[in-house]
């Protein structure tokens, strides 16, 4: 069984989840409500809110983290067994004998050995030529299963901006089932979170974007793709990249402040828990903040008081930026 917190995730919040329950009921109180979660990366922000009776919004304008969503929180009823018999089928194909397809010929030698590639891709294709035997949260679940594995089994350091320059190991592709719970209301979206905001209502959002230059559609593209299954043929460079223009994120770019601004003027909300960490002065350039934390309080002031929790955090990250001295932080806006 694996769990949706089982995936490598630059900026996962997973560690800092007591914290963030730790703010909710400090300044809203301990009463269950309606949390948005506006770019909820892997979900396990609101997911873990979800288990606990909030009614929840979960958003990110990745389809890769969409689809996941949909499997682990979505509405519909999911035949566990028909599912869990499709899984011990699959894991048992042998693939000294499968022939190369869409995925291996992309992949394999460089993200993943010849044999784990040929048999994601078979899974992959096996999955969409079987689509009317499933529903669409069933398909989603078979779709994360094999997401997480491909993760998991990856020659990488934990995303794939490149892969490890050693020659990739064989692994063997097994998918595992979803640990599923039970929530209350869920809605799941894949917006640009500047256009969500105008259209939803909601207690507390919780807005963790992206701190820096680096698109989260680079460190994530090989899942991008395969969860997508359009299969592009044209990549940029050695590291297999689709063409991906329409996914990269305005918060990674130098109009994050004025999105920012943007965004907080238009939250329809009574709390604003905004995540942002301090890698302010990081040794790349890459890794320095797009939003300044002088301007990002100030953004939030000019929609109520503002407080800021702090925590010593152990970041995971996997560059040349030294964190010894990192700090999550917290910023709190009670709305007027
Ligand atoms: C710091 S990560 C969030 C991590 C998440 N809190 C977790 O615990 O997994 C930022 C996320 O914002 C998403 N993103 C970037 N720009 C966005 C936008 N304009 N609207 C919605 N999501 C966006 C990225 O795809 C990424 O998953």
């Amino acid at each position: 069984m694996i769990n949706i917190n089982n995936r490598r995730y630059i900026g996962s919040k997973y560690k800092l989840l007591g914290n963030i329950e730790d703010a909710v009921i400090k300044y809203y109180g301990p009463e269950k409500c309606t949390i948005a979660d506006l770019f909820a990366g892997t979900g396990v922000v609101a997911e873990y809110f979800g288990r606990q009776g909030y009614d929840i919004i979960v958003n990110d304008i990745l389809n890769s983290n969409y689809v996941a969503y949909n499997a682990w929180m979505g509405k519909e009823e999911v035949d566990v067994e028909k599912i869990e018999n499709e899984i011990e089928k699959l894991n048992q194909v042998s693939a000294d004998t499968l022939p190369h397809n869409y995925f291996s010929d992309i992949y394999s030698s460089k993200y993943f050995a010849v044999n784990d590639a040929k048999k994601i891709g078979y899974i992959r294709d096996y999955i969409e030529e079987n689509k009317a035997r499933f529903n669409q949260r069933e398909h989603d679940i078979l779709v994360t299963s094999l997401m997480y594995e491909a993760d998991k089994i990856a020659n990488t350091v934990g995303h794939f901006e490149s892969y490890l320059r050693k020659v990739p190991e064989e692994k063997g592709v097994q998918l595992r089932m979803l640990e599923l719970s039970q929530y209350e209301d869920v809605a799941i979206y894949k917006e640009d979170a500047n256009s969500l905001v105008r259209k939803i209502s909601c207690d507390i959002a919780y807005v963790d974007p992206p701190y820096n230059a680096r698109q989260y559609i680079n460190f994530y593209h090989v899942l991008e793709n395969l969860v997508n299954w359009d299969k592009p043929t044209e990549f940029e460079g050695d590291s297999m990249k689709f063409k991906r223009n329409h996914l990269k994120s305005g918060y990674s770019q130098s109009k994050a402040p004025a999105l920012f601004r943007d965004l907080i003027n238009h939250l329809n909300c009574r709390l604003i828990i905004v995540s942002y960490n301090n890698t302010y002065n990081a040794n790349s350039i890459a890794s320095n903040n797009k939003i300044q934390e002088n301007e990002l309080i100030d953004i939030l002031k000019s929609k109520g008081n503002v407080h800021i929790e702090e925590f010593n955090y152990k970041y995971f990250n996997s560059g040349k930026t030294n964190f010894d001295n990192h700090k999550e932080k917290l910023y709190i806006c009670e709305v007027e």
